[in-house]
């Protein structure tokens, strides 16, 4: 795929990605949340419809002990399938075989964890999976998610054919604020219908493709299109290329510390997807990376991009931080080895020197003056952190 920019474009957009966006105004509107992207886990990648409370509360767990929480990670989010029906008042209701103690008790047990419980709806009539949807019952579902307790909520877009989107996300946002609780919203309409137009001050977040696989060509789709809508992205508003793969066994752990990258790069929320309970140490060690995740949650809030210069397969991608500096992914798309470099006057950097500090080696490479160049392994990423020395 050609890249989306050339490098002449690249020092002027990278001045103008510094600047604060038009619509983080707007999107401080949304209780002042989600001024950094949000991070948690969801249970859908692995688990699908296979939900509980008991996987919930041993997940909230294992979320403690890992050291994910301290790392960042604050939603525990249950996906499609935890609901049955609607009760005679239209309330919904919780599926009693696998949620026995109902939502509000989970709610109760992952917030003395220190962790915020999400839920799944669907803005049309019923979710992907067949159940009830919020369609019609905005007011009555935002209400009851606020006294649930819950702290997130991921609204679907299946069974809404011939439906306005922006007008009933709208509504359930309006929903939501009337229900006076603060809740991060989460818009997953697949980018169908341009939501980086219409998104920012409604949601906090909103998906800008299809549904990830754990695959690395799946993986690089939701990256290359979610790249197109850079503007879009700020505090309190973020592009959505779904939640991770890390650690569900479909590619390496190279590939694995390239998705993680380019999500970080992305200011991507940072949702993990895997077995927490179970993880390796590779796996926990991936997603714990303070490095990297202090990448994803700069707090200039900008998403990166990438630089249109070199070979389709061997990309350089630039994300702006608070500091001045920039956080570079070289990014090594082909099957084979190869040596990548980034020049530092393309990177809008003013500097006579800068140094370069290496995030998953966790080690620093020392100064530079023009370039940096590293080996990166095929279907992987050298991941640094260039910070600037001294002015120009
Ligand atoms: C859609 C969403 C997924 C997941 C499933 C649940 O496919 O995009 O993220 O929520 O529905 O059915």
């Amino acid at each position: 795929m050609r890249p989306p920019f050339t490098s002449r474009l690249i020092a002027p957009l990278l001045f103008s990605l510094s600047m604060p966006s038009a619509s983080s105004a707007v999107q401080g509107a949304l209780h002042g949340l989600a001024r950094t992207p949000p991070m948690g886990w969801n249970s859908w990648n692995h688990f699908g419809c296979d939900v509980s409370e008991q996987l919930v509360r041993e997940t909230a767990d294992a979320i403690v002990a890992s050291g994910m929480r301290d790392a960042g990670y604050h939603y525990v989010v249950i996906d499609d399938c935890w609901e049955v029906a609607r009760d005679s008042s239209g309330t919904l209701v919780a599926d009693s075989g696998r949620f026995p103690h109902g939502i509000k008790a989970l709610a109760d047990y992952v917030h003395a964890k220190g962790l915020g419980l999400g839920i799944y709806t669907d803005a049309g009539s019923n979710t992907c999976q067949g159940r009830p949807g919020t369609l019609g019952h905005e007011e009555q579902d935002a209400r009851t998610f606020a006294a649930w307790g819950v702290d997130y909520v991921k609204e679907d877009w299946c069974h809404a054919k011939g439906l306005d989107a922006p007008t009933l996300y709208r509504r359930f946002r309006e929903a939501l604020e009337r229900a006076g609780r603060p809740i991060i919203f989460s818009l997953c309409e697949w980018g169908s219908n341009q939501p980086w137009e219409w998104a920012p001050g409604i949601g906090h977040l909103w998906r800008t493709t299809g549904d990830i696989s754990d695959k690395w060509p799946s993986m690089l789709v939701n990256l290359d299109v979610t790249a197109q809508h850079a503007r879009a992205a700020g505090p309190g508003g973020w592009n959505d290329p779904d939640m991770l793969e890390v650690g569900n066994g479909g590619m390496t752990d190279g590939e694995y510390r390239a998705h993680f990258s380019l999500w970080a790069i992305l200011a991507a929320p940072l949702i993990a997807g895997n077995d927490v309970r179970s993880m390796s140490a590779t796996t926990r060690d991936i997603l714990t990376n303070r490095d990297v995740i202090a990448v994803d949650q700069d707090s200039l809030g900008v998403q990166g991009i990438l630089m249109g210069e070199g070979p389709p397969e061997h990309q350089i991608w630039v994300k702006p931080l608070k500091d001045g500096g920039r956080a570079v992914a070289l990014l090594n798309r082909s099957s084979a080895p190869a040596k990548i470099t980034a020049h530092f006057n393309r990177l809008g950097l003013r500097a006579d020197s800068v140094r370069v500090r290496d995030l998953w080696d966790h080690a620093d490479r020392g100064a530079f003056g023009s370039q940096y160049q590293a080996t990166v392994p095929a279907h992987g990423v050298v991941l640094v952190r260039i910070t600037p020395m001294a002015s120009r």
